[in-house]
């Protein structure tokens, strides 16, 4: 697909996260084999350097050129004070001299003490009051990481429409996000932010397309029904269905054979499209909630 960048972006990406180092590495090598030219990954994830092993490999291996590959990788809330090293420090963990994708992991300024989840006193989570430090900064920098080549794409994760809203309408704002990364599967279609991000010229990237761990989404009904249809899997429904609402599935898994079949992607017909979208009617959750005291889903607040 093409970001609003010019640049194209391949339309499956590995996601990485819960991939310890050691089962990243393989895991990252064996897609890279199988086709996949796109994985994502976070400083939060902490596997940063397996996933820049596993590319030098391959590139070593294979004779692919590094503009044949996308990489991403995401901001963490403690260092949104400092993108420019922040990104640096990454580029030297993946051994790259640039990404195709910077995100900002989520719309939460953590204070920056060396920790990744600095705590108060009383346990909870340091966050930076809205009024001292927010998103908007925290983007204006991104901006030039962009512009300086850091990166060939900037974007944001985790925001919602209000949020989304308020950081394009802020002067100084003046690249407008080519991705929104955002928890994505049919039991939380998303819709509404579907809709908005394409009007806006944002894709959208679908995190835990197969509903995170365990990937519950195998075991529903609807989507067992569909594989049967097809003769594939339910994965393979889950992540044709994102691939047919044009945005992009990021699954997450250790496993070469999974690796290998969810990049496989059959063409729905518009009735059962129809038949995934309604699923959410009877089953609706968000799965990844993080307690950081501080209210991120929600439309009314900005934080
Ligand atoms: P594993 O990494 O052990 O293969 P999501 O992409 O929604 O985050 O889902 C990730 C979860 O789904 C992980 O637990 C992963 O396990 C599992 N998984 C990924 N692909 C498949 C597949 N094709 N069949 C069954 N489970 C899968």
């Amino acid at each position: 697909m093409k970001l609003n960048t010019g640049a194209t972006i391949p339309v499956i990406g590995l996601g990485t996260w819960q991939s310890p180092d050691e089962e990243c590495y393989s895991a990252v090598l064996s897609a890279l084999h199988a086709g996949y030219r796109h994985i994502d990954t976070a400083r939060i994830y902490q596997n940063e350097e397996a996933v820049g092993k596993a590319v030098a490999q391959y590139l070593k291996e294979s004779g692919t050129s590094r503009d044949k590959l996308f990489i991403t990788t995401k901001l963490w809330c403690s260092e949104v004070q400092d993108p420019e090293k922040a990104l640096k420090e990454s580029l030297k963990r993946l051994n790259l001299e640039y990404v195709d994708l910077y995100l900002m992991h989520w719309p939460v300024s953590m204070v920056n003490r060396g920790d990744l989840f600095p705590k108060t006193a009383s346990g909870t989570t340091e966050i930076i009051p809205f009024d001292k430090w927010n998103y908007v900064e925290t983007y204006k920098i991104m901006q030039k990481l962009y512009k300086a080549g850091l990166t060939k794409a900037i974007g944001i994760s985790n925001f919602n429409i209000p949020k989304i809203d308020y950081l394009l309408a802020q002067s100084g704002v003046d690249v407008v996000p080519a991705c929104l990364q955002v928890e994505i599967h049919p039991y939380l279609p998303q819709f509404d932010l579907v809709d908005y991000c394409t009007k806006k010229g944002i894709l959208v990237e679908c995190y835990s397309p197969l509903g995170s761990t365990g990937a519950p989404l195998l075991k529903d009904p609807a989507l067992i029904k569909l594989g049967e249809k097809y003769g594939v899997s339910p994965a393979c429904i889950a992540i044709s269905w994102a691939v047919a609402r044009d945005t992009i599935p990021l699954p997450k898994s250790v496993h070469e054979e999974r690796i290998v079949s969810n990049l496989k992607v059959v063409d729905l017909a518009n009735e059962d499209i129809s038949l995934v979208d309604a699923v959410s009617k009877t089953t609706a959750k968000r799965l990844v909630k993080p307690e950081w005291g501080v209210d991120i889903f929600g439309d009314s607040a900005k934080l």
